[in-house]
């Protein structure tokens, strides 16, 4: 990020312009004017491209002018006022809190599928709100991803990236999104909520922040607030606690019950759940990070298609995830159709809605449909006209084959469950260890 002094946006001009134009008088005068000519003309070229350059990184936040030194506890204690304003909404009534609830991990407060949204608070998203706990996690958006952690040497595809297809690269990039989506918090457009900013009780907050020109000038505002945005949700406290029960077993502070240590057994088996295979549960042996319960990578688990979403009311929609339609640039990857990314298991007991599309409401039937998916069919998807049943209905035919069949799935039709109930209910006495808040009470651990 440019703070107060250089300005960073001179550097494209130095070599692009100023250093090809003294080269360019020095050739003149060495009297090889023909040359000189076409260098000019080179020269002017490259002046352009530095000047659309030069608009080009101003219009990332990070590289944008403060007129203040920047002060990360001053856009944190800004941020926080704007996730909770409601009056930064269309309707006047929604703030990101109301689908990222701090009493719920962040995440949505109820147990809806997806949350409505907009002008009027009734038009309903197409995907489930996502607890924004330990974004710090996830890695930027890769093609390629080579993990550092156990072994480095297999490309696992890609990964990282916000949202449940990584559309987002940044979370400040993320927070404008929202604000101006129209099935969310519906504001018309940018001027429209630095009006706002510039009539909120904390507007002087925000001069203070950065800068007394902050509010001045509506792009330049809007982008100011997406950092604060940003920099609340790297708040540690609140964002990254690492207070759950499994945190205080790994530093030694507690033990798993009996029946949450089968739980983890579960979890971890290659042949049972093989759960760990994509949301990883162990210290990275490498770095001794605490793990993230996902390895943020895509992949297709043929969900079914949640047929009650005004979205789905087209026969012919389908959220296909990485491959589009909300992200654009892998629509003709074939491959990548179907695709979600891994979300975190951290405070997932805390949800009541489950996968991209919200489908599910306890962890017994996320669990159920593991264990049966591919043995069980007739349980998640509908029959055909000809009386078949009708798997990943949620995918065109021709993606079904990008669907993941490795345990705890593949099990051919009729066979007995990856996991018994009994051993469900273990997994989710293990996955009720992820929940943030394990604290010492009288002279106890424990959750309250
Ligand atoms: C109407 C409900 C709603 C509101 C209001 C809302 N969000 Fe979200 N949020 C969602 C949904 C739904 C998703 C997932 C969307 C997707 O993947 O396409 C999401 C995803 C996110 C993510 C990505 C999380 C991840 O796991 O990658 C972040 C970060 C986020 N929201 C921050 C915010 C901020 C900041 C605000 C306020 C400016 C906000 N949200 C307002 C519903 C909402
Ligand atoms: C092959 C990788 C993979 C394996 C193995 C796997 N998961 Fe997942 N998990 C995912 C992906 C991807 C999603 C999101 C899929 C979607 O929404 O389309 C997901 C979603 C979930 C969710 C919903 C979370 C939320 O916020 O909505 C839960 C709970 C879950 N997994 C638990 C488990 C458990 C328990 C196991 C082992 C029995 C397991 N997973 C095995 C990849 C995997």
């Amino acid at each position: 990020m440019s703070v107060t002094g250089v300005d960073l946006r001179w550097f494209p001009m130095w070599h692009g312009v100023l250093r090809p134009m003294i080269s360019h008088v020095l050739l003149f005068w060495s009297a090889r004017w023909r040359l000189s000519t076409c260098i000019g003309v080179v020269c002017l070229a490259s002046w352009v491209a530095a000047a659309a350059q030069t608009a080009d990184t101003d219009d990332d936040v990070y590289h944008m002018q403060m007129r203040v030194q920047p002060s990360f506890a001053k856009m944190q204690a800004l941020g926080r006022q704007l996730f909770f304003d409601p009056t930064l909404s269309g309707s006047g009534r929604m703030s990101c809190a109301s689908c990222h609830d701090p009493r719920y991990a962040y995440g949505p407060p109820n147990a809806l599928s997806v949350q409505p949204g907009g002008i009027d608070g009734q038009v309903l998203g197409r995907r489930a709100a996502p607890s924004l706990r330990y974004q710090q996690k996830v890695p930027p958006f890769t093609e390629h991803r080579f993990d550092d952690d156990f072994d480095d040497s297999v490309d696992q595809g890609p990964a990282g990236g916000h949202l449940w297809d990584g559309r987002a690269a940044t979370l400040h990039a993320q927070a404008a999104m929202p604000l101006l989506a129209s099935n969310e918090m519906a504001n018309p457009s940018v001027s429209a909520i630095v009006a706002k900013l510039r009539q909120a009780a904390y507007a002087a907050q925000f001069r203070d922040t950065f800068g007394a020109d902050a509010l001045d000038d509506d792009v330049r505002a809007f982008k100011w607030a997406t950092l604060a945005l940003e920099m609340f949700q790297q708040d540690p406290a609140e964002f990254y606690p690492y207070s759950s029960k499994y945190d205080a077993v790994l530093r030694g502070q507690a033990q798993l019950t009996e029946q949450e240590a089968r739980g983890l057994a579960l979890f971890e088996d290659e042949k049972k759940g093989n759960c760990a295979a994509c949301h990883q549960s162990r210290i990275s042996p490498n770095t001794g990070a605490f793990p993230a319960f996902s390895d943020f990578g895509y992949v297709a688990l043929g969900v079914p298609r949640h047929r009650q979403l005004p979205s789905n009311a087209d026969p012919n929609f389908y959220d296909l995830g990485l491959c589009g339609p909300d992200r654009s640039d892998f629509r003709d990857r074939a491959d990548y159709c179907g695709a979600f990314r891994t979300p975190t298991l951290r405070n997932v007991a805390l949800r009541r809605s489950f996968f991209h599309n919200g489908i599910f409401h306890d962890l017994q039937q996320v669990l159920a449909f593991y264990a049966t998916r591919d043995s069980e069919p007739q349980r998640w998807y509908p029959a055909k006209v000809d009386g078949n049943i009708d798997p990943f209905d949620d995918l065109p035919a021709r993606y079904r084959g990008n669907v993941n069949v490795e345990p705890p799935f593949g099990r051919p039709v009729g066979e007995a469950p990856a996991l018994s109930a009994t051993e469900i209910e273990d997994v989710i006495a293990f996955l009720r260890t992820l929940t943030d808040g394990y604290q010492v009470y009288a002279g106890r651990m424990e959750y309250r």
